[in-house]
């Protein structure tokens, strides 16, 4: 049995989690999220100073309510996990000294952790967690990408967006039509009301150098000056803009593009379990576009709970609790944060001379 304290601040939400492995049951003893969005609103995204500031203010009491929370003391714990890289480099400065922190004064194992893999892990926390091989669509605010996870857990990268993530296009595009930030579950509240089929907007693809396209890969950013060119040429002729079709139309053709490569990915690769994970996965015309596609081809589809899609502290601290279990080791209290670092190098997260 294994417990664990994660933190994570790579963003603009400082949470914290308490969670226990028992032999493969991974058990969320407290989430806890304290969220600076409102703050960031205002400024239309995050501005990474303020991010920085928020974390230092709420970790220590956070930490505290949320061992409260678990029943745990400090004492009880095996480790403590934080998230180091990819993400803002003051932010994640503040989990990560935070967690090399307590790991020493209480003489505890500290384990960096990879966002992405935090994500990757937040399908572990869904009632029945599906076993690799799988692939899976990580979509957040600033990744879109196609993983497929092996029998041994790893990672090869099969799709990725060439130039905005799904995420960052829900933010530009809600800026466009005057919503708030972040912008995907603002554009999925005005959508329920809109007219989907309204506006045709490009299904943005990426060609290859040698003729064709490349079948898994995405890019958003036409779709994103479609929407500024429609919304243009309407302001010209009608006197209000008619948000909730814009919105849905958005929202419709971004899940169709999702929808299709994952689909055609996973078929392509043989595999018959689709994970969905990352913010822009709490979509629900996503969601449901998924598995009514998936189910007819044969493919389950796996998302993270709904509570775990957008950044959190459990998706960490599950994916601590499965490199321990895999016996890598711990992480060097050197160990710095990095704001970019590769997924399929988290290995090196564990090396005893860090790589950063
Ligand atoms: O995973 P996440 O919390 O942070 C990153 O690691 O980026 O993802 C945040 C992104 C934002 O771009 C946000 O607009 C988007 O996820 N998002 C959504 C929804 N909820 C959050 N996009 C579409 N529909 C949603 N319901
Ligand atoms: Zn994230």
């Amino acid at each position: 049995m294994s417990t664990v304290l994660a933190l994570e601040t790579s963003c603009d939400e400082s949470a914290v989690a308490v969670l226990r492995l028992e032999g493969s049951q991974l058990q969320v003893l407290a989430s806890r999220i304290a969220s600076q969005v409102a703050e960031h609103a205002q400024w239309g995204g995050v501005v990474p100073e303020i991010a920085s500031r928020r974390h230092v203010e709420a970790l220590p009491h956070l930490i505290g309510e949320t061992l409260k929370e678990s029943g745990q003391a400090i004492s009880d714990l095996d480790a403590i996990a934080a998230t180091v890289t990819p993400g803002l480099a003051g932010a994640l400065m503040v989990g990560s000294v935070t967690g090399r922190t307590l790991a020493a004064l209480h003489s505890l194992p500290f384990l960096g952790v990879h966002h992405l893999e935090g994500h990757l892990a937040s399908v572990l926390l869904a009632e029945h967690p599906p076993k690799p091989p799988y692939l899976v669509l990580l979509v957040s605010g600033g990744h879109t990408e196609l993983i497929r996870v092996g029998l041994a857990g790893e990672m090869l990268r099969l799709g990725r967006s060439h130039d905005d993530a799904a995420g960052e296009a829900f933010d530009k595009v809600a800026r466009l039509l005057g919503l708030a930030y972040p912008g995907g579950p603002a554009i999925q509240a005005l959508a329920v009301e809109g007219d989907a089929g309204r506006f045709p907007l490009p299904k943005g693809r990426v060609s290859k150098p040698s003729g064709g396209f490349y079948p898994y890969d995405f890019s958003f950013s036409g779709l994103k000056t479609a929407v500024m060119r429609q919304v243009e040429s309407l302001k010209a002729s009608e006197a209000t803009l008619p948000l909730a079709d814009l919105a849905a139309s958005f929202e419709q053709v971004v899940a169709d593009v999702l929808v299709e490569r994952s689909l055609r990915c996973a078929s392509d690769h043989g595999l018959e379990n689709l994970v969905m994970v990352g913010g822009v996965a709490a979509n629900q015309r996503l969601r449901n576009l998924m598995e009514t596609t998936a189910a007819k081809q044969g493919i389950a589809v796996h998302c993270s709970p709904l509570a775990f899609c957008t950044d959190n502290a459990a998706m960490v601290g599950a994916a601590a609790l499965q490199r321990l279990r895999s016996g890598v080791g711990f992480s060097s209290l050197e160990l710095g944060v990095s704001a970019r670092w590769p997924l399929d190098q988290s290995q090196a997260l564990y090396d005893l001379s860090p790589p950063f």
